[in-house]
């Protein structure tokens, strides 16, 4: 059924007869509309997330214009309201820090104001997961528009990726294999188009797993921002939010259960980056349903790996668009998948894939020729993570996936980055390296080092992978056998808190368990020791941040923004 033109939400803000709604019309012919522009339409809130400062959404300041020609052309009035950017690489202590706040942002503003349906404009990594919360709460009909990869990095013809390959030739640069003028020339080429990172990191992971979710028309998440198909693609995004506007449909409708379970084998079938852990069980709270680790580490034994794209494989996401995209990817693992489930477009996931094929079996495997049969990502649990941890198995050396080893413990980042390299540090190739206080409240904001260095002395004896533990998080560009997230926290007084140098620490990958060989006297003899460190921040966001994160088996929601109540719509007087 329809919405008629008075049963929109805007239609209390301009439509009635009273002294506001005059107020609201006089007001917006100030800014030179005429009532015929907007009378009994829908209002579409554009959350623009398009600052100065985020390299990944520079073309946003003419998307926007793009989208709103499709909501113009569709009847609806378009109101652009800026959002704060989270700009992956210029944010501290780290974006993480801010995606709630994000979310807070785009909630209240379609809450505040006449918004009658939202497009979400996003890509660069926190940016995706906050919008899609916030809209959630709302849950005012909305729209995703990804901001799409930028074109592949390019040195002298070589490729070059996002994240990986700043480290590889950063290492190249220390072992005097490349002289400054290449470095120079590198930094000029790793990243040379608006868009978002090009390897499957936590950006092309996130914007994938909301069209997997329903969330964006077919197909969207995959286009180069660069490509003539994103404008094109953002006009209709545009168009078609003003119809699900009258047709009522709302991202409940659409973030189901199982939708989420598309997501999530979505997620792994592209190798994607385990932050995608975090923000989709964030993403599901959101939406009241208790997506948690369990249901990960399940779909991850049935689902294959088949994105051969960095860091897991060998190419970029632009290659992944010429060889057909996510809807090719979906339509290989569509046995796996919830087909009926609905999408923006108002059709099911399965009627979006029809006639979805592989154009480069190299780049998007076919199901006989996986990059990993399955298990791209373990949840392992033990005494020394009781709420879970997490390890991405393929991205590790196999020996290591069931070590014992003596733990090298560093109390914080600080502690680590000041004695990693020292020659008279006791560590060996077998050693377990641990840091703690990374997590949630620790870091705060869980930053991105759970790819600890290997020492200096053990890398020149030719040593390139060792276990390493921690409770922050880890780039969707790293390698390793890191095992991450662990929770609770050591800063909350979990059990990653009470290792000392030297105790033995079991990892048992194919077992799922993370074991500590310390006896529970000892522990719990340790345990009356601790002392909590005292609060980071006295005043400001960060106090609010730390008193209500959650953990990252929680989704590092804030308590108070958990769960689907509704919140009433603020009163015009
Ligand atoms: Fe924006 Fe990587 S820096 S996505």
């Amino acid at each position: 059924m329809r919405k008629k033109p008075e049963e929109l939400r805007s239609h209390r803000w301009y439509g009635a007869k009273d002294l506001r709604a005059f107020g609201h019309r006089s007001r917006t012919a100030q800014m030179g509309y005429d009532r015929s522009d907007y009378a009994g339409k829908p209002v579409i809130a554009i959350l623009n997330t398009w600052s100065d400062i985020n390299p990944c959404h520079t073309h946003f300041r003419n998307r926007v214009e793009e989208i709103k020609r499709g909501v113009w052309q569709a009847g609806g009035f378009p109101v652009e309201m800026p959002a704060i950017s989270l700009s992956e690489p210029f944010q501290k202590p780290t974006t993480m820090m801010y995606r709630n706040l994000l979310a807070m942002e785009a909630e209240e503003l379609l809450r505040s104001y006449p918004a009658d349906g939202a497009v979400l404009m996003g890509g660069c990594d926190k940016t995706t997961p906050a919008l899609v919360m916030g809209a959630t709460s709302m849950n005012l009909p909305a729209i995703f528009m990804p901001a799409g990869p930028m074109l592949r990095g390019n040195w002298h013809g070589h490729t070059l990726g996002s994240g990986s390959d700043s480290w590889k030739y950063w290492a190249e640069l220390r072992a005097g294999k490349i002289d400054e003028r290449a470095w120079q020339e590198i930094e000029d080429g790793i990243a040379r188009s608006p868009g978002h990172c090009m390897t499957m990191g936590t950006a092309s992971t996130m914007t994938s797993a909301v069209e997997s979710l329903g969330l964006t028309l077919p197909g969207a998440a995959s286009i180069p921002a660069p490509d003539a198909n994103h404008p094109k693609m953002a006009t209709l995004t545009g168009k078609r939010i003003v119809d699900m506007v009258w047709e009522d449909l709302k991202p409940t409708d659409i973030l189901t259960a199982a939708a989420f379970d598309n997501a999530v084998v979505t997620v792994l079938a592209l190798g994607g980056s385990t932050n995608a852990i975090v923000h989709l069980v964030a993403m599901a709270r959101r939406a009241g349903i208790a997506l948690d680790l369990d249901r990960f580490d399940a779909l991850s034994a049935k689902t294959p790996v088949l994105a051969d794209v960095r860091p897991s494989g060998r190419y970029l996401m632009e290659d992944f668009y010429y060889a057909g995209g996510l809807r090719a990817l979906l339509g290989e693992v569509r046995d796996l998948l919830a087909l009926e489930c609905r999408t923006a477009n108002g059709r099911t996931l399965g009627e979006n894939l029809a006639g979805a094929e592989i154009y480069n079996p190299e780049v998007i495997r076919k199901r006989g020729h996986p990059l990993l049969a399955a298990g791209g990502l373990a949840v392992l649990r033990g005494n020394l993570a009781p709420d879970g941890a997490v390890i991405k198995p393929a991205a590790a050396e196999p020996r290591l996936l069931k070590h014992s080893g003596k733990a090298v413990v560093f109390e914080d980042y600080n502690d680590m980055a000041a004695r990693v390299d020292d020659p008279a540090l006791d560590v060996t190739a077998d050693s377990v390296l641990v840091l703690r206080n990374a997590g949630p409240q620790g870091g705060p904001g869980m930053p991105e080092w759970g790819q600890l260095p290997i020492p200096r002395k053990l890398l020149e004896q030719g040593v390139r992978d060792m276990v390493r533990i921690s409770d922050a998080r880890m780039s969707g560009t790293s390698y390793g056998a890191c095992v991450l997230h662990v929770a609770p926290e050591a800063f909350v007084g979990g059990p990653l808190a009470l290792v000392q140098t030297g105790d033995v620490i079991e990892l048992d990958v194919p077992g799922r368990r993370l074991m500590l060989r310390v006896d529970d006297a000892e522990l719990m003899r340790r345990k009356r020791l601790w002392k909590a460190p005292s609060p980071r921040y006295a005043r400001g966001y960060g106090a609010i941040f730390q008193k209500h994160i959650r953990q990252a088996h929680e989704g590092c929601d804030f308590d108070f923004l958990e769960g689907a109540a509704p919140t009433p719509d603020p009163e015009i007087h």
